[in-house]
């Protein structure tokens, strides 16, 4: 069973970031699962908070989820044409101490998908990512894009996907991505 961590970079409760891997957890194919974390409970990176009392405890718990992982995908919101902050923090404060990196990222196979309700589907903060990515080490799938625009009108008020054009997209963007990891869990 091929396992993939899924990150929601939205603390909004009706993230459609979030409700994007809801979504994905259904659509998955049946040779894999999906487990959804949140950054929820990650404080500010303070170097001064690391040298005291080190990595917090909902780092720590992020990393051995992602350290367990065959894959990470990563659902990214766009801010201001980037990725948001509080993402790239969580980001910087799973790569520590830098000891940490290869173990927890390196080799690591990612994909990024992300919704919007604008009309470019992320495609700026998936970008932003790349040279994070690249930093961290891990193995980007570039094989497929999940650009969701006008989010308010592919999941309904309770945050179901109801577009069936792009739930197709999610699942063959999921077909994509399993496979990716697979052929490299056998070379
Ligand atoms: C500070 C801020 C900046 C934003 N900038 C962009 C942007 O550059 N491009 C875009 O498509 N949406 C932008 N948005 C709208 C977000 O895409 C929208 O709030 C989205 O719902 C956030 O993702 P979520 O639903 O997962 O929380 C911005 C929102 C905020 C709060």
């Amino acid at each position: 069973m091929t396992k993939i961590i899924g990150i929601t970079g939205s603390l909004r409760s009706g993230s459609f970031n979030t409700a994007l891997l809801r979504a994905a957890k259904e659509l998955v194919p049946h040779n894999a699962a999906l487990e959804i974390a949140t950054l929820k409970g990650i404080p500010l990176y303070d170097g001064d908070l690391e040298t005291a009392e080190g990595v917090p405890s909902a780092v720590i718990t992020l990393q051995e989820h992602i350290a367990a992982a065959d894959g990470l995908l990563l659902a990214t919101p766009e801010y201001n044409n980037s990725m948001p902050g509080v993402f790239k923090n969580a980001l910087d404060w799973l790569s520590r101490p830098p000891s940490e990196t290869a173990r927890i990222f390196g080799n690591r196979p990612v994909a990024v998908i992300g919704a919007t309700p604008g009309g470019f589907g992320t495609v700026l903060s998936q970008n932003a990512w790349l040279p994070v990515l690249r930093t961290l080490g891990t193995r980007p799938w570039f094989g497929g894009r999940l650009l969701v625009s006008r989010a308010h009108q592919v999941f309904n008020e309770s945050g179901e996907m109801t577009d069936a054009a792009v739930r197709k997209q999610l699942e063959d963007f999921l077909i994509g991505f399993v496979e990716f990891i697979q052929a490299g869990n056998q070379s």
